[in-house]
Parts: C-alpha cells; sequence; structure tokens
C-alpha cells in the first residue's frame, strides 16, 4: 500500500471574517504568537512523514509561496549582523527535502474545487487535505500523524472528526456510521452544514482528511452543493458509496483559527507555552483577572 506523501494545502479562500486583516494578505498568514498559521499546517505534514506540500492559491497568495521560499535580502542581512538564531528561523521554514508546489484556483468555486485543482500534482496515489484554519494541538504524535497510523492499518479515506454541540452542525460536515472502536467509524452518511434537526450526528468533520485517489472521479462530476460552491463533503458522500472511508476522532483539541474567537483562544494558549513569552504573559494574565 502507498503511503501519504503529498498535502494539499487549499489556501484560496477569500478569508472575510477577517477582514480588513485579509484584504491583501490570506487567512492562512495570521500568526499565531509568531508563526503563521501555514506554517503550523505545513510542519505538521512533514512531521507525518509528508515530504510534497501542494498550495491551491487564489488571488493575493503570493505572501504564502514568498513564505516558503529563500529571503535572500533578509538572510543576507541577518549573516552580516551575526544573527544566527533569526537567520535559522527565517532560513529553516522547511527541512531541504521538502517540496513545495504552487497551483493557482483561479476562481473561489469551493473546497472540493480546490482539492480537484491538485489532481495532476497529486497523481494516482493517497494524499493528506490540511485546512490550515484548523489548529490541533497534541500532546504525542500530531493530528495528521496519527491519522497517516490509522490510513495504515485500514488502507481507506480518513476523515478527521470531533463531537461539536450539535447546535453548530450548520457550521461543518457532520458524518454517522457504525463504530468500530471508541475514536473510529465507517462513514456511511455525510452532510455538509447541516441544520442541527436533520444533522445525522454530532460529529463534525475538521480541516483533516487523508483521500484516495478516487475522490477526483468523484469531485469532476460533483455539481455545486451547500452555499453554491463544489464541495469536498458532497465528493466524499459519493466515494463512501464505493469504497471505506473512516471517521477517526483524534486525539488533541483543535482552535478553529477561522474565528476570531478561535483564533483569540488560540493565541492565548500558544502564548502560554511559548518559551520566550509564556512567564510574563501568565503574569499578566492574572492581573487581567482581578480587574
Ligand atoms: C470546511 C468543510 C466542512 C468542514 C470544515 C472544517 O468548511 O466544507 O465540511 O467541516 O471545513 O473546518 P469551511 O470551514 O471552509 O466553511
Amino acid at each position: 500500500m502507498k503511503t501519504i506523501r503529498k498535502a494539499v494545502f487549499p489556501v484560496a479562500g477569500l478569508g472575510t471574517r477577517f477582514l480588513p486583516a485579509t484584504k491583501a494578505n490570506p487567512k492562512e498568514m495570521l500568526p499565531i504568537v509568531d508563526k503563521p498559521l501555514i506554517q503550523y499546517a505545513a510542519e505538521e505534514a512533514v512531521e507525518a512523514g509528508i515530504d510534497t506540500l501542494i498550495f491551491i492559491i487564489g488571488r493575493n497568495k503570493r505572501s504564502i509561496a514568498d513564505h516558503f521560499d529563500k529571503a535572500f535580502e533578509l538572510e543576507y542581512e541577518l549573516e552580516a549582523k551575526n544573527k544566527e538564531k533569526l537567520l535559522a528561523l527565517a532560513r529553516d521554514v522547511l527541512p531541504p527535502h521538502v517540496n513545495c508546489i504552487y497551483i493557482r484556483q483561479a476562481e473561489a468555486l469551493g473546497l472540493g474545487h480546490a482539492v480537484l485543482c491538485s489532481a495532476a500534482a497529486v497523481g494516482d496515489e493517497p494524499f493528506a487535505v490540511i485546512l490550515a484554519d484548523d489548529l490541533v494541538k497534541t500532546h504525542g504524535a500530531n493530528c495528521m500523524q496519527q491519522m497517516v497510523n490509522i490510513y495504515d492499518e485500514y488502507h481507506g479515506s480518513v476523515l478527521g472528526t470531533e463531537t461539536i454541540d450539535i447546535k453548530d452542525s450548520s457550521k461543518y460536515g457532520m458524518v454517522a456510521g457504525p463504530k468500530i472502536f471508541d475514536g473510529l467509524s465507517e462513514v456511511q452518511q455525510i452532510v455538509e452544514k447541516p441544520q442541527p434537526s436533520v444533522a445525522p450526528s454530532n460529529q463534525a468533520v475538521i480541516g483533516r482528511y487523508i483521500l484516495t485517489p478516487r475522490i477526483f472521479d468523484k469531485l469532476r462530476t460533483t455539481g455545486r452543493g451547500a452555499g453554491g460552491e463544489i464541495q469536498l463533503t458532497d465528493g466524499i458522500a459519493a466515494l463512501c458509496k464505493e469504497e471505506k472511508v473512516y471517521a477517526y476522532s483524534f486525539k488533541g483539541h483543535r482552535y478553529d483559527c477561522g474565528s476570531k474567537l478561535g483564533y483569540l483562544q488560540a493565541t492565548v494558549d500558544f502564548a502560554l507555552e511559548h518559551p520566550e513569552v509564556k512567564t510574563e504573559f501568565a503574569e499578566y494574565l492574572k492581573t487581567l483577572r482581578l480587574k
């Protein structure tokens, strides 16, 4: 069985929930403390053994390519000033064995369409999809590593899922199906953003997927769904009629960094673990509680 070597990062969304910050910059470049969301996502993929990162970019997305590219002038300046630590931060954004591919999605036709744009670059092998605005903190194996482990054992598509409050079902792809063991089930139903009254369960798909290449055939014939967009969820609904698709309840905590509240929560939690600021920041938070 082929292992997972490639990850697709759809980054062509308009990021309207973060305007005006996202007017000229993609939301995936918003930093949590000092690292942009897209770098957390790329590091998660690389730690999971992935060596080819495929970015589906749109308008205003040059900064993502610039971020993973060599910053010649910056490196030159830092080197001249002997700022070795900073130089390493600027230079070692990705390990040397990792390749980046950038594909332009001309129109924002939805997540399913973005994934379909990667078909030629992915080819005939299973691959990961990571939505960088879902930031996942774990102890031990990261979220994608956990999912690769499931893939290695079950050899089918794997969706990262979590239990949500059913009142929020209209924000997510929602799945249901028979349980294999606590934390893993087979997907028999998947619906994009259903109202709570028609949601098949309280299991929501988060921005982590491992998909077999057959998803591309399904996406080619997937019409516009929820919100008038070509939905990845609808492609997966077609896929799970022909192949096994698993819902894996990852171990860890997800921050919805596409929302202001989730973004702020991630910022606070990551700052409280950041070696440079954690002590002073914790002190500062204590003073706030007194107010
Ligand atoms: C997308 C998917 C949805 C999934 C969610 C996870 O929605 O369409 O199925 O549950 O990501 O974050 P979006 O958040 O882009 O609207």
